[in-house]
């Protein structure tokens, strides 16, 4: 198992069980798996990168024709399913998506998936895996990208805002930018795709907890991904008000993302620009 990354989720099995739970949230908030704009064809090859547990992938593997071949990649196999528990046309390995992928894997594909990347850009710019991406896939292909913008919440009660002012600001102390996620519009559009379409929402009423549940549970696992990096005392606070908020305070706030959904396609011939 490669474990070159500073990941700072965890992969165990609470973090496992938090993967799939906001997969139902984007399943019940966009109501499909491949987007409605993206043809689906008999043998077309789809590529899922930093798949985790697999959960969009198997979903597609049920609802998507059989002849179809689904690929799940990740810097990490510890979340991937047994290859006995997948279909003949499901199949998982490691790859780092920051770096170029093989030569075998080179314009591959037709739709590459990416979701819930937004804590992987530590310190890092999108630009090394849209052209990544930009290699996979074939010419004309999509990228399907599902994202929490972090920069747009939804918040509501005093002391959840007060957490979310001392958050931000830790993030910016930890190299934690997610601008990139509002600004994917204009870096697709640099690295040479197409923007077919860009797209950010709030979830609606039935999914408010579902959001607040998860991400609140995500802000604990990265508290405890940035104890290396974080004086002691400060993690130790944040993680109290954390607390806080998941208990006595739960049920009289809201604490959101905004659920974003980027689409877009490589151009139709293999003459890419790549401009910075
Ligand atoms: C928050 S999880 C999202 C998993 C899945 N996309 C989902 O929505 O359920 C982010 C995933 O990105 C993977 N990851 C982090 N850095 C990566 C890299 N450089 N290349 C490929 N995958 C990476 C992590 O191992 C993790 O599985």
């Amino acid at each position: 198992m490669s474990e070159s990354n500073n990941y700072l989720l965890g992969r165990g099995i609470f973090h496992s069980v938090r993967l799939d739970a906001q997969h139902l949230l984007w399943r019940l908030h966009t109501g499909y798996i491949l987007h409605p704009r993206i043809p689906v064809t008999d043998h077309m090859r789809i590529a899922e990168l930093g798949t985790g547990t697999g959960v969009w992938l198997f979903e597609a593997a049920k609802y998507l024709p059989p002849t179809i071949q689904l690929d799940g990649f990740d810097i990490s196999d510890e979340q991937f399913p047994l290859k006995e528990q997948c279909p003949p046309n499901l199949r998982f390995d490691i790859m780092d998506s920051f770096v170029d992928p093989p030569a075998t894997l080179v314009g591959q594909y037709d739709v590459v998936h990416l979701r819930m990347w937004a804590t992987n850009f530590r310190n890092r710019d999108s630009g090394s895996v849209l052209h990544h991406v930009m290699e996979l896939l074939k010419p004309g292909g999509f990228i399907q990208w599902e994202e929490a913008d972090l920069t747009h919440q939804v918040v509501v009660g005093e002391k959840a805002k007060q957490f979310e002012a001392e958050m931000n600001q830790l993030f910016g102390q930890v190299g934690l930018d997610f601008s990139w996620v509002p600004n994917l519009p204009k870096r697709v559009k640099q690295v040479g795709f197409h923007l077919v379409e860009f797209d950010r929402q709030q979830f609606q009423n039935n999914l408010i907890n579902v959001c607040t549940n998860t991400y609140l549970l995500a802000l604990h696992e990265i508290l405890q991904g940035l104890r290396q990096s974080c004086p002691r005392e400060e993690i130790v606070e944040h993680g109290i008000a954390l607390h806080h908020l998941l208990s006595a305070e739960r049920r009289s706030i809201i604490y959101n993302w905004c659920p974003t959904v980027l689409l877009c396609q490589s151009p139709p011939t293999d003459v890419i620009s790549i401009s910075e």
